[in-house]
Protein backbone atom coordinates (compact mmCIF):
# COMPACT_ATOMS: atom_id res chain seq x y z
CA UNK A 1 0.00 0.00 0.00
CA UNK A 2 1.32 3.42 -1.36
CA UNK A 3 1.75 6.39 1.19
CA UNK A 4 -1.56 8.60 1.06
CA UNK A 5 0.27 11.72 0.03
CA UNK A 6 -2.56 13.03 -1.98
CA UNK A 7 -5.26 12.77 0.52
CA UNK A 8 -7.85 15.37 0.24
CA UNK A 9 -6.34 16.32 -3.25
CA UNK A 10 -8.55 16.57 -6.08
CA UNK A 11 -7.26 15.24 -9.26
CA UNK A 12 -8.68 15.31 -13.25
CA UNK A 13 -6.62 13.32 -15.61
CA UNK A 14 -7.67 13.43 -19.49
CA UNK A 15 -6.36 9.97 -21.44
CA UNK A 16 -6.98 8.56 -24.69
CA UNK A 17 -7.88 10.03 -28.35
CA UNK A 18 -11.28 12.15 -28.74
CA UNK A 19 -13.34 10.90 -31.90
CA UNK A 20 -14.66 13.56 -34.45
CA UNK A 21 -17.58 12.69 -36.20
CA UNK A 22 -17.65 12.60 -40.20
CA UNK A 23 -21.13 11.39 -40.58
CA UNK A 24 -23.52 8.54 -38.57
CA UNK A 25 -20.77 5.83 -39.45
CA UNK A 26 -17.36 7.39 -39.89
CA UNK A 27 -14.90 9.42 -37.96
CA UNK A 28 -11.80 11.07 -37.27
CA UNK A 29 -9.71 9.52 -34.73
CA UNK A 30 -6.00 8.88 -33.63
CA UNK A 31 -3.80 5.84 -31.80
CA UNK A 32 -3.87 6.90 -28.51
CA UNK A 33 -4.92 3.82 -26.22
CA UNK A 34 -5.60 5.68 -23.33
CA UNK A 35 -2.94 3.43 -21.63
CA UNK A 36 -0.93 6.75 -20.29
CA UNK A 37 -3.89 8.74 -19.00
CA UNK A 38 -5.37 5.67 -17.32
CA UNK A 39 -1.87 4.93 -15.98
CA UNK A 40 -1.83 8.27 -14.19
CA UNK A 41 -5.07 7.91 -13.10
CA UNK A 42 -4.64 5.05 -11.07
CA UNK A 43 -1.50 6.25 -9.83
CA UNK A 44 -3.37 9.38 -8.13
CA UNK A 45 -6.04 7.21 -6.52
CA UNK A 46 -3.29 4.68 -5.16
CA UNK A 47 -1.81 7.93 -3.64
CA UNK A 48 -5.40 8.58 -1.48
CA UNK A 49 -6.16 11.58 -4.57
CA UNK A 50 -9.92 11.96 -5.49
CA UNK A 51 -9.69 11.22 -9.43
CA UNK A 52 -11.88 12.05 -11.69
CA UNK A 53 -10.96 10.55 -15.55
CA UNK A 54 -12.51 12.18 -18.46
CA UNK A 55 -11.48 9.46 -20.89
CA UNK A 56 -12.07 9.62 -24.94
CA UNK A 57 -12.16 6.30 -26.62
CA UNK A 58 -10.44 2.97 -25.30
CA UNK A 59 -11.96 -0.46 -23.80
CA UNK A 60 -9.51 -0.37 -21.17
CA UNK A 61 -11.13 -1.13 -17.59
CA UNK A 62 -11.96 1.81 -15.28
CA UNK A 63 -8.99 2.10 -12.15
CA UNK A 64 -10.38 1.36 -8.85
CA UNK A 65 -11.41 4.28 -7.45
CA UNK A 66 -11.78 6.60 -10.03
CA UNK A 67 -14.49 8.13 -11.26
CA UNK A 68 -14.84 7.55 -15.15
CA UNK A 69 -16.18 10.18 -17.37
CA UNK A 70 -16.56 8.74 -21.12
CA UNK A 71 -16.36 11.36 -23.67
CA UNK A 72 -15.84 11.57 -27.65
CA UNK A 73 -15.65 14.75 -29.28
CA UNK A 74 -12.97 17.38 -28.01
CA UNK A 75 -15.85 19.84 -27.30
CA UNK A 76 -17.67 16.67 -24.96
CA UNK A 77 -13.78 16.45 -23.34
CA UNK A 78 -13.96 20.07 -23.38
CA UNK A 79 -17.23 20.49 -21.39
CA UNK A 80 -16.55 17.56 -18.66
CA UNK A 81 -13.19 18.62 -17.75
CA UNK A 82 -14.19 22.35 -17.48
CA UNK A 83 -16.87 21.22 -14.82
CA UNK A 84 -14.81 19.96 -12.39
CA UNK A 85 -11.46 22.30 -13.22
CA UNK A 86 -12.73 24.98 -10.75
CA UNK A 87 -12.57 22.78 -7.54
CA UNK A 88 -9.20 20.75 -8.68
CA UNK A 89 -5.77 20.79 -7.40
CA UNK A 90 -4.04 19.22 -9.82
CA UNK A 91 -5.01 18.54 -13.87
CA UNK A 92 -2.95 16.38 -16.10
CA UNK A 93 -4.14 16.34 -19.59
CA UNK A 94 -2.62 12.88 -21.25
CA UNK A 95 -5.64 12.69 -24.07
CA UNK A 96 -4.68 12.92 -27.60
CA UNK A 97 -7.44 15.70 -28.52
CA UNK A 98 -8.26 16.30 -31.96
CA UNK A 99 -7.01 20.02 -33.13
CA UNK A 100 -9.80 20.16 -35.94
CA UNK A 101 -13.37 18.84 -36.28
CA UNK A 102 -15.79 18.27 -39.53
CA UNK A 103 -17.31 21.54 -40.51
CA UNK A 104 -20.65 20.09 -41.51
CA UNK A 105 -21.51 16.35 -40.22
CA UNK A 106 -23.67 15.09 -42.74
CA UNK A 107 -26.91 13.63 -41.41
CA UNK A 108 -27.47 10.50 -43.48
CA UNK A 109 -24.10 8.51 -44.34
CA UNK A 110 -22.47 10.04 -47.14
CA UNK A 111 -22.33 7.86 -50.51
CA UNK A 112 -19.51 6.96 -52.66
CA UNK A 113 -19.06 9.61 -55.52
CA UNK A 114 -16.39 11.40 -57.47
CA UNK A 115 -12.78 10.31 -57.28
CA UNK A 116 -11.39 13.01 -55.05
CA UNK A 117 -13.62 14.11 -52.49
CA UNK A 118 -12.59 16.92 -49.84
CA UNK A 119 -13.73 17.22 -46.44
CA UNK A 120 -13.75 20.75 -44.61
CA UNK A 121 -12.26 20.80 -40.94
CA UNK A 122 -12.16 23.63 -38.62
CA UNK A 123 -9.99 24.05 -35.17
CA UNK A 124 -11.20 22.33 -32.24
CA UNK A 125 -10.46 24.66 -29.32
CA UNK A 126 -7.40 24.37 -27.31
CA UNK A 127 -8.72 22.35 -23.97
CA UNK A 128 -5.43 22.56 -22.31
CA UNK A 129 -5.26 26.06 -23.19
CA UNK A 130 -8.15 27.79 -21.77
CA UNK A 131 -7.45 25.93 -18.56
CA UNK A 132 -4.03 27.64 -18.24
CA UNK A 133 -6.06 30.85 -18.83
CA UNK A 134 -8.36 30.56 -15.59
CA UNK A 135 -6.04 28.51 -13.20
CA UNK A 136 -5.34 30.23 -10.04
CA UNK A 137 -1.63 30.12 -8.51
CA UNK A 138 -3.01 27.15 -5.91
CA UNK A 139 -3.65 24.71 -9.09
CA UNK A 140 -1.19 22.55 -10.89
CA UNK A 141 -1.69 22.00 -14.62
CA UNK A 142 0.23 19.15 -16.57
CA UNK A 143 0.42 19.11 -20.21
CA UNK A 144 1.42 16.32 -22.30
CA UNK A 145 3.54 17.30 -25.60
CA UNK A 146 4.11 14.67 -28.57
CA UNK A 147 6.56 15.08 -30.74
CA UNK A 148 8.32 13.87 -33.75
CA UNK A 149 11.03 16.00 -34.35
CA UNK A 150 12.37 19.04 -31.53
CA UNK A 151 10.76 17.76 -28.84
CA UNK A 152 12.66 20.20 -26.39
CA UNK A 153 11.88 23.22 -27.89
CA UNK A 154 8.41 22.74 -29.32
CA UNK A 155 7.42 20.86 -25.61
CA UNK A 156 9.24 24.39 -23.67
CA UNK A 157 7.15 26.49 -26.51
CA UNK A 158 3.82 24.83 -25.40
CA UNK A 159 4.70 25.32 -21.90
CA UNK A 160 4.66 28.71 -21.93
CA UNK A 161 2.10 29.18 -24.39
CA UNK A 162 -0.75 27.01 -22.56
CA UNK A 163 0.43 28.53 -19.15
CA UNK A 164 1.32 25.17 -17.57
CA UNK A 165 3.53 24.29 -14.10
CA UNK A 166 4.67 20.95 -15.89
CA UNK A 167 4.79 19.70 -19.44
CA UNK A 168 5.45 15.85 -20.00
CA UNK A 169 7.30 15.41 -23.31
CA UNK A 170 7.15 12.44 -25.44
CA UNK A 171 9.24 11.75 -28.55
CA UNK A 172 6.40 9.66 -30.52
CA UNK A 173 8.66 9.12 -33.29
CA UNK A 174 10.50 6.22 -30.88
CA UNK A 175 8.76 2.57 -31.20
CA UNK A 176 8.81 1.80 -27.52
CA UNK A 177 7.65 5.16 -26.56
CA UNK A 178 3.75 7.29 -27.40
CA UNK A 179 1.07 5.72 -28.63
CA UNK A 180 -0.34 2.53 -27.90
CA UNK A 181 2.67 0.77 -26.04
CA UNK A 182 3.13 -0.05 -22.66
CA UNK A 183 6.08 2.05 -21.74
CA UNK A 184 7.13 5.54 -22.99
CA UNK A 185 10.49 7.67 -23.00
CA UNK A 186 10.03 10.87 -21.47
CA UNK A 187 11.46 14.31 -21.13
CA UNK A 188 9.50 16.23 -17.49
CA UNK A 189 9.99 20.23 -18.11
CA UNK A 190 8.86 21.73 -15.48
CA UNK A 191 7.87 25.78 -14.99
CA UNK A 192 11.20 26.69 -13.36
CA UNK A 193 13.27 25.25 -15.90
CA UNK A 194 14.03 21.93 -14.72
CA UNK A 195 14.50 19.08 -16.80
CA UNK A 196 14.02 15.21 -15.69
CA UNK A 197 14.92 13.01 -18.81
CA UNK A 198 12.83 9.93 -17.95
CA UNK A 199 14.44 6.98 -19.57
CA UNK A 200 12.74 4.11 -20.88
CA UNK A 201 10.08 2.75 -18.65
CA UNK A 202 6.70 1.44 -18.10
CA UNK A 203 3.94 3.79 -18.19
CA UNK A 204 3.07 3.08 -14.98
CA UNK A 205 6.14 3.93 -13.83
CA UNK A 206 6.53 7.21 -15.61
CA UNK A 207 3.06 7.60 -14.04
CA UNK A 208 4.91 7.49 -10.54
CA UNK A 209 7.79 9.66 -11.37
CA UNK A 210 5.10 12.58 -12.64
CA UNK A 211 3.81 12.20 -9.31
CA UNK A 212 6.76 12.87 -7.05
CA UNK A 213 7.96 15.95 -9.00
CA UNK A 214 4.46 17.46 -8.83
CA UNK A 215 4.48 16.49 -4.85
CA UNK A 216 7.95 18.50 -4.97
CA UNK A 217 7.01 21.23 -6.43
CA UNK A 218 3.73 21.76 -4.90
CA UNK A 219 5.43 21.23 -1.75
CA UNK A 220 3.21 17.95 -0.76
CA UNK A 221 4.97 16.22 2.05
CA UNK A 222 4.18 12.51 2.67
O1 LIG B 1 -2.84 6.77 -24.91
P1 LIG B 1 -1.51 6.09 -25.15
O2 LIG B 1 -1.59 5.08 -26.27
O3 LIG B 1 -0.93 5.53 -23.88
O4 LIG B 1 -0.48 7.20 -25.68
C1 LIG B 1 -0.07 8.24 -24.83
C2 LIG B 1 0.03 9.60 -25.57
C3 LIG B 1 1.10 9.54 -26.64
C4 LIG B 1 -1.33 9.94 -26.21
C5 LIG B 1 0.36 10.64 -24.45
O5 LIG B 1 1.60 10.28 -23.87
C6 LIG B 1 0.47 12.05 -25.03
O6 LIG B 1 1.50 12.51 -25.49
N1 LIG B 1 -0.68 12.77 -24.99
C7 LIG B 1 -0.83 14.11 -25.60
C8 LIG B 1 -1.00 13.93 -27.08
C9 LIG B 1 -1.21 15.24 -27.78
O7 LIG B 1 -2.28 15.46 -28.31
O8 LIG B 1 -0.23 16.10 -27.72
P2 LIG B 1 -0.19 17.57 -28.37
O9 LIG B 1 1.24 17.94 -28.39
O10 LIG B 1 -0.95 17.57 -29.66
O11 LIG B 1 -1.01 18.47 -27.36
C10 LIG B 1 -0.38 19.18 -26.30
C11 LIG B 1 -1.25 19.20 -25.08
O12 LIG B 1 -2.44 19.96 -25.33
C12 LIG B 1 -1.72 17.84 -24.59
O13 LIG B 1 -1.71 17.83 -23.18
C13 LIG B 1 -3.15 17.74 -25.13
O14 LIG B 1 -3.96 16.91 -24.28
C14 LIG B 1 -3.59 19.19 -25.10
N2 LIG B 1 -4.58 19.57 -26.14
C15 LIG B 1 -4.28 19.44 -27.46
C16 LIG B 1 -5.17 19.85 -28.44
C17 LIG B 1 -6.43 20.39 -28.03
N3 LIG B 1 -7.33 20.78 -28.93
N4 LIG B 1 -6.71 20.50 -26.71
C18 LIG B 1 -5.81 20.11 -25.76
O15 LIG B 1 -6.07 20.24 -24.56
Amino acid sequence: DKKQSLAGKKVIVSAAGTREPIDPVRYISNRSSGKMGYAIAEEAAQRGADVVLVSGITNLPAPENVKVIKVESARDMQSNIEQYFPDSDITIMAAAVSDYRVKEVAEQKIKKSDEVMTIELVKNPDILKGLGEKKTDKQFLVGFAAETQNVLEYAQGKLQRKNLDMIVANDVSQAQAGFNVDTNIAKIITRDGQIKQAPLMKKTELAQLIFDIIEEKMNIKA
